[in-house]
């Protein structure tokens, strides 16, 4: 018990300092899922070979609407391949849809 919950205290400690993990958020913050193991090569491919040449982009900090015009820009500067681009395209539509239906939370109460 007491381990539990040094560990839990401890993760709660990780996820303050980690600002990570705001940037690219786990599988595990996006809620329910269905592809899982497919976000979970999308976020490493996100992490590896979206940080060569600038740091990984805070993903919510971009609109939908200028990731579709970035994304395939920034895929062919990476040069993955199709399952990796497919992978890093998944993950980056699923974070975006967890933060628009946390942000609508709020007014379900209305
Ligand atoms: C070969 C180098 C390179 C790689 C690899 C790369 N980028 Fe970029 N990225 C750039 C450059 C250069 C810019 C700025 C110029 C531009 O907007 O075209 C940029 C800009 C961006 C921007 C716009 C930032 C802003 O604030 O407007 C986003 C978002 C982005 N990259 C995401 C990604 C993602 C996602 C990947 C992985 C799929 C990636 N990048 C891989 C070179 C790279």
């Amino acid at each position: 018990m007491k381990r539990i919950l040094l560990t839990l205290m401890a993760s709660i400690s990780i996820i303050g300092c980690m600002d990570s993990i705001s940037v690219a958020p786990k599988i595990a913050e996006l809620g329910t899922v269905s592809n899982a193991m497919q976000l979970e090569r999308g976020r490493a491919v996100y992490i590896t070979s979206c940080s060569r040449c600038h740091n990984a982009i805070r993903i919510t900090s971009i609109t939908k609407s200028e990731w579709d015009g970035i994304l395939p820009e920034m895929i062919e500067e990476s040069e993955l391949t199709i399952s990796d681009s497919m992978a890093v395209t998944e993950y980056i539509q699923a974070v975006l849809n967890a933060s628009a239906s946390a942000a609508a939370q709020p007014s379900k109460s209305e």
